[in-house]
């Protein structure tokens, strides 16, 4: 694995394991449960160790086969983070949500905690305040946001004593100005991070698979010349990038090994440019 530094004495791996989907998506599923436990499990026998899930993911049920999955593995070499829903962020919601997260994951802590959507109709004061007591309380180790703009981002750190490290964005080559939450992606909040030491957590990295679908001929021109597939390419792309990490979700071992194999090597400066310049 590849490590980028989360702050001066943590570092989190490049490359992480999305679960949306893995248990359901706005509900339960418990129709394909054996099959998320065996890919998280899995994934990390292959070199995972950073798990991205989220109370929202299957209505729970995401965080408890996460929670079955990792059980026989040494929590402290996993990185585990999880979210907490836009409509939860009341002071005593937050610590409900973390508590209801605790208990699904079967752990005593959680590595990342990330406030899932901003939500305007709360105070983002009282939320910042729940989230420094469970840090006060180590049930959860960082702060960090999802789908916030720079605004909500300076906003958020106003009411924290702790750092927020991290903000999980949608980001990657065909998602480059705005994505579903967020406007001016490249040109505002991922510089901001950069400079701010917030590492960027890139979501749907592969575009669900569209990327594949949609021939490109610059992507598969780099694939022939790199001897890479088309998803390591992409995922190459974003974990080249200052401050960026990316977790692309499968459960098919074939996948979950091709995308490792993003890992260990590099796109060219020039490359990477065309990428940023032709993508677009
Ligand atoms: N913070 C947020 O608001 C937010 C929003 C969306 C997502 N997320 C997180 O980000 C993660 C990733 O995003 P995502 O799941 O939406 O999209 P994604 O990772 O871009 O795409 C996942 C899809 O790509 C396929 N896939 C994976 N590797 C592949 C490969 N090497 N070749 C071909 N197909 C491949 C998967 O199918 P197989 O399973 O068959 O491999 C799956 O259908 C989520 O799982 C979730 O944890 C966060």
């Amino acid at each position: 694995m590849e490590y980028k530094n989360l702050t001066k004495n943590t570092k989190i791996p490049v490359l992480g394991l999305g679960t949306w989907e893995i248990g359901g998506r706005m509900s339960r599923d418990t129709s394909y449960d054996a099959e998320g436990i065996a890919a998280i499990r899995g994934a990390i026998e292959l070199g995972y160790t950073h798990i991205d899930t989220a109370e929202m993911y299957g209505a729970g049920h995401s965080e408890e086969l996460v929670g079955l999955a990792i059980k026989d593995f040494d929590r402290d070499s996993l990185f585990i983070t999880t979210k907490v829903l836009p409509e939860h962020l009341r002071y005593k919601d937050v610590i409900k949500s973390a508590e209801g997260s605790l208990k699904r994951l079967k752990t005593d802590y959680i590595d990342l905690y990330l406030i899932h959507v901003p939500n305007p109709k709360i105070s983002i004061k009282e939320t910042m305040q729940a989230m420094d007591l469970l840090v006060k309380q180590k049930k959860i180790r960082f702060i960090g946001v999802s789908n916030f703009s720079v605004e909500q981002l300076k906003e958020a750190q106003d009411f924290t004593e702790n750092k927020i490290v991290n903000n999980q964005i949608e980001y990657n080559l065909l998602t480059r100005h705005s994505g579903m939450y967020n406007v001016n992606i490249e040109s505002e909040i991922i510089p901001f991070c950069q400079e701010n030491e917030i590492i960027i957590t890139a979501w749907k990295p592969l575009v669900k698979g569209i990327l594949f679908r949609e021939k490109n001929k610059l992507l598969e021109e780099l694939a022939l010349k790199y001897d890479k597939t088309l998803s390591q390419i992409a995922i190459n792309w974003l974990i080249n990038k200052k401050n960026i990490i990316t977790i692309p979700k499968s459960t098919n071992f074939k996948h979950l090994k091709e995308n490792l194999g993003a890992l260990g090597w590099k796109l060219s400066e020039e490359d990477m440019k065309k990428l940023d310049e032709k993508l677009r």
